[in-house]
């Protein structure tokens, strides 16, 4: 099976994104029937960053980020959107067969407007050059957050239109791998943890400012000797999340019986996380001091994707009569 997915490197990756995404990527790279194409989205993240040093500093941490948390690079394949210019050609072929009605039915262009990014031609057509990356690579799945569930309908939407015109099978009509278990992990003052809301506790942040955040983790007044509630109780959920399972019941016992205050709960959830990313944090900090190694990581990524590149394109130019 291949599986396909891409992170815009438009901020520091959180807990939210590591639970959300990046370890599925893992688990799924484990399994050896599975051949794993993972992506810095740094195309679409210009719809939002316009400072190319920014762009180009976080799309170098994404990736080092990936290969620190386990994305291997010998099982698969990592690279760089932009490195592929056969990416934004297909999505030309793709966007004259794209209705526009289908875009406009858009719901992530919408919020994206609403919450005041500029409304441009790209950020329009962002779908459509999501399902070039998609289609470019021949993906049967692709595993992705709730929130780009349309995304992925549109990639099928547009992946049959473009077969339907041409009048071949050309291109692989991919499924979405939506996984049901994966809770909304909440950000330190209660919502959805994003890089968005400024709410967020970062994989790689110094430890310091890990600290900081944690114990700036939202908590209620409950006194310490009183039983703390469960139910929507954010530093419950963190601690819930990084506990090893045989751990649990302990943890668990320190809220429904009273006795113990949050500040010693956020204690606990700080060493456990340090814990949970120790290593990926220690590889991550040998990454930046070898900023090559990840480039030569996405050279080498980029030249193994080419052959399935190589080989839908010239198929793509064949049936459109062009290049
Ligand atoms: P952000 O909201 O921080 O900008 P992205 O939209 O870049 O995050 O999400 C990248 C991936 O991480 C997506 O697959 C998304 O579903 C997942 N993700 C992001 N935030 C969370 C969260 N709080 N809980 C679970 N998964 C999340
Ligand atoms: N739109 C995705 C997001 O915001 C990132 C992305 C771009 C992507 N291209 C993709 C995800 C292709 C999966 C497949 O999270």
């Amino acid at each position: 099976m291949r599986i396909l997915s891409g992170v815009q490197p438009s901020g520091n990756l959180h807990i939210g994104n590591f639970f959300g995404a990046i370890r599925q990527f893992v688990a799924l790279q484990n399994d050896r029937a599975n051949e794993g194409y993972y992506f810095v989205a740094d195309l679409h993240a210009m719809t939002t960053i316009k400072s190319g040093a920014e762009l180009r500093e976080n799309s170098f941490k994404v990736a080092a980020d990936y290969i620190a948390l386990d994305l291997d690079p010998e099982r698969s394949v990592l690279y760089r959107q932009s490195d592929v210019a056969e990416v934004p050609e297909l999505a030309w072929m793709l966007s004259t067969v794209t209705p526009m009605g289908l875009l406009q039915r858009g719901h992530s262009y919408k919020d994206k407007v609403s919450k005041g990014i500029t409304p441009t031609h790209g950020l329009f057509a962002y779908p459509v050059l999501m399902a070039a990356d998609i289609l470019i690579v021949r993906a049967d799945k692709v595993p992705v957050g709730r929130d780009q569930k349309q995304h992925l309908e549109m990639t099928r939407n547009i992946a049959a239109a473009f077969n339907q015109t041409y009048g071949e099978p050309i291109l692989k009509v991919p499924e979405e791998l939506i996984l049901p278990e994966v809770a909304v992990v909440p950000g330190i003052d209660g919502q959805k943890m994003s890089k968005s809301y400024g709410n967020t506790l970062e994989i790689f942040a110094p430890e310091g400012e890990l600290r900081k955040r944690v114990m700036s983790i939202i908590t209620d007044s409950t006194p310490v000797s009183e039983p703390k509630p469960t139910r929507g109780n954010t530093l419950y959920a963190l601690l819930k999340l990084f506990t090893p399972a045989a751990q649990w019941p302990e943890t668990k016992r320190l809220f429904t019986e009273g006795g113990t205050g949050y500040g010693e709960m956020k204690k606990r959830l700080l060493g456990l996380i340090l814990d949970t990313f120790g290593e990926a944090r220690r590889r991550r900090e040998e990454l930046d001091r070898d900023r090559a190694y990840v480039e030569e990581v996405l050279r080498r990524g980029r030249e193994r994707a080419g052959k399935v590149i190589g080989q839908v394109m010239a198929h793509c130019r064949r049936v459109c009569g062009v290049g």
